[in-house]
């Protein structure tokens, strides 16, 4: 032999004894059957950032339908012939329509053209419903041609699809018809002009408001509806909770632009739009066009947590704006008086009623007339996002006690701040404490290192006074700021420890939920999509898994070789479903090796069935893409038992969920 072969002997030798030296017992402990998990594990978190209301979840495909974007009221239009804006419309709060006069020539054109969010996504056979809002002054009739077009056609036509609508009325109107696509197109246009029966342009005058463009099948073929592909990630992710409207949005960069509910609710036409702060809040990613239309409202937000099964978790403005924006903080925010602060205080105590009141109550009246009578069951209300110090503490303790003494029987959610340690997060949790709140919301978007030094945080929490409410959070890779399998598998070790806490940790939600391609302001995401298509993340996996294999209660589960804090190893975590009569394990790997694993159900005399799911992101850079969206995805398997044990092996970068029957 010679000295090379020797050498490769010598290695797969050792390569063996090491993997053999590092086999890892994992023993389940069956029937000590532990604390509940709580229904609310593992949900979801949306703020309208990087498109993810209007131009995403919500199915409007109209950018500006109002005319109310500032300060050019024709953002996403483009006029053309003789258009102008007057502000003296139908709908009160949201004033400005366009005045549509003829050219004064036979074949000159007097119109407008939407461009949609980063254009218009239309399937082929697809029904659209388009309405608008329009009347004659005149009292003269006038036609309209809508036209959905494709400006870089290379067909004779631009126009793929028309349809022509007659403005007989001198009062506001709403006319609607529905308009079917002959083709599948990502950023198609939609164009409506003044034309008379002989298809010139005529001589006449109309108002135009309100213009509107939906598919007809949205999720559950609301009117006012989902995007039914992403509505439907949603629903299949298996929510426990459903985190709403944000994030930073809840407080506006000032206090102005905060997100108001009662702004968000009855006809949509009426509500009023409000400057998105993600719009300016990184120079590198701006988006002068961001507004939000308030199409998906606290109405829309509740239906929806009901039918994919989530508990709502409204979070509301404590008195604050954005302290990250607003260093003076002394002028940034309301006063901290109970007759300064009645106002957000109202906002919650009427969000309660909203939602649960009687259908006669003042404000469960409006819930029952936009057409949800029953109450929507509200049990947790958040009070101030990411807001630290004594200012939101002062705050806090008015807003919250106000609304404690009118709703006792609502949970109360504070915050520690955008730490995820150190002094201001200290002062947050005990300040949380003495007031009593029900849950704390914790924030870390961190890195690998943070991850791996941070897998048994909540193994020596507090189990008196708050719950923990992990309530954005997620895995960043230093330089590598895509959805990358590399990253998810640390949230993924990361979460065994959420699993087995879960006596403390009561709720958890990934953030940010959704991503635009083309509109982003922050990533990693969880949920990317473009006009048509959607990707599910590789870190939207790694939540499913764990929220659709969350079992009942928690199992003591222990390794032989525990890894080392700060290092990469094996993490476990294990589950009973107690209705199901079933054993549930996740075992994360986040090595680069194979490591061998000896699964024991102490206490069981046999096992049936087992079955296992992995989660491979051993290609560390791999992200499912609109393109390619199943790059990563979960495969499962049957596996095979012996008595009451498994053996088996997980690669280098894997998460595995092992699921048995008694
Ligand atoms: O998720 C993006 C932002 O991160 C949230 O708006 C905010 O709460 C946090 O800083």
């Amino acid at each position: 032999m010679n000295i090379r072969k020797f050498a490769l002997c010598l290695a797969v030798i050792l390569t063996f004894l090491t993997s053999v030296a590092q086999d890892n017992i994992i023993n389940i402990k069956t029937n000590k059957i532990g604390s509940p998990v709580q229904n609310t594990m593992y949900g979801i978190f949306f703020e309208d950032i990087n498109y993810a209301a209007d131009g995403g979840l919500y199915a409007e495909l109209i950018k500006n339908r109002s005319f109310e974007f500032v300060p050019d009221h024709l953002m996403g239009w483009q006029a053309f012939g003789n258009v102008t804006i007057f502000k003296d419309g139908p709908f009160e709060r949201n004033p400005h329509y366009a005045h549509l006069v003829s050219a004064g020539h036979s074949e000159r054109w007097t119109g407008l053209q939407n461009e949609g969010f980063f254009g218009i996504g239309l399937k082929k056979d697809a029904d659209y419903r388009f309405s608008v809002w329009a009347r004659v002054p005149d009292g003269k009739k006038q036609m309209l041609r809508v036209q959905l077009i494709d400006e870089y056609s290379k067909d004779n036509n631009q126009e793929f699809v028309q349809n022509d609508i007659t403005v007989s009325s001198k009062d506001w109107k709403q006319y609607t018809v529905i308009m079917k696509s002959p083709r599948t197109i990502d950023k198609a246009q939609l164009r409506i002009f003044l034309c008379n029966e002989n298809g010139k342009s005529g001589d006449g005058i109309c108002d135009v408001e309100h213009i509107s463009l939906f598919p007809t099948d949205t999720w559950k073929g609301h009117e006012n509806g989902m995007r039914k592909d992403l509505a439907q990630a949603l629903f299949d992710l298996h929510p426990g909770v459903f985190r709403f409207p944000g994030g930073c949005i809840v407080e506006g960069s000032e206090l102005e632009t905060r997100y108001q509910w009662k702004n968000s609710i009855g006809p949509v036409e009426n509500r009023p739009y409000n400057k998105n702060r993600w719009e300016s809040t990184f120079t590198y990613r701006y988006y002068p066009d961001y507004f939000q239309s308030y199409g998906l409202g606290f109405y829309e937000y509740f239906l929806l947590s009901e039918e994919i099964g989530a508990e709502p978790l409204p979070v509301l403005n404590v008195g604050m704006a954005c302290q990250f924006q607003n260093w003076n903080q002394e002028s940034a925010h309301v006063p901290c008086t109970l007759n300064d602060l009645q106002p957000y205080i109202d906002d919650c105590n009427d969000l309660i009623e909203f939602a649960n009141g009687d259908a006669k109550s003042t404000w469960g009246k409006i819930r029952a007339e936009m057409g949800h009578p029953e109450p929507f069951n509200l049990k947790f209300l958040a009070i101030g996002n990411e807001q630290w110090g004594k200012f939101y503490f002062d705050r806090l303790k008015i807003v919250a006690g106000a609304v404690r003494k009118a709703h006792p029987e609502i949970k109360i959610i504070g915050t520690s701040g955008p730490d995820s340690e150190g002094e201001n997060f200290d002062l947050g949790w005990e300040a949380m404490r003495n007031q009593k709140v029900d849950l704390v919301d914790e924030h870390f978007y961190r890195p690998i290192s943070w991850f791996l030094d941070n897998m048994s945080r909540y193994d020596n929490y507090n189990r008196k006074g708050p719950k923990v409410f992990a309530g954005e959070y997620a895995c960043h890779d230093k330089g590598k700021k895509w959805n990358h399998a590399g990253a998810s598998i640390y949230e993924a070790a990361f979460m065994t420890g959420l699993e087995r806490n879960a006596e403390v940790v009561h709720m958890a939600t990934y953030a940010p939920l959704f991503a635009h391609v083309d509109g982003w302001q922050w990533r990693p995401d969880l949920i990317w999509f473009d006009n048509l298509k959607v990707a599910k993340s590789v870190s939207y996996y790694v939540q499913a898994l764990y929220a659709q294999n969350k079992g009942t209660n928690v199992l003591p589960c222990s390794q032989s070789v525990i890894t080392p804090k700060g290092e990469d190893g094996i993490f476990s975590s294990a589950v009973i479903d107690v209705e199901k009569g079933e054993y549930i394990v996740k075992i994360v790997n986040t090595t680069t090796n194979n490591k061998s694993i000896f699964i024991k159900f102490d206490g069981l005399k046999s096992i049936s069935e087992a079955r296992q799911i992995t989660l491979d992101c051993s290609d560390y850079d791999k992200e499912n893409t609109v393109e390619s969206p199943y790059a990563v995805i979960p495969q499962e398997k049957s596996i095979t038992t012996e008595d009451n044990s498994i053996n088996l092996t997980i690669g280098g970068k894997q998460f595995i969920v092992v699921k048995v029957k008694k």
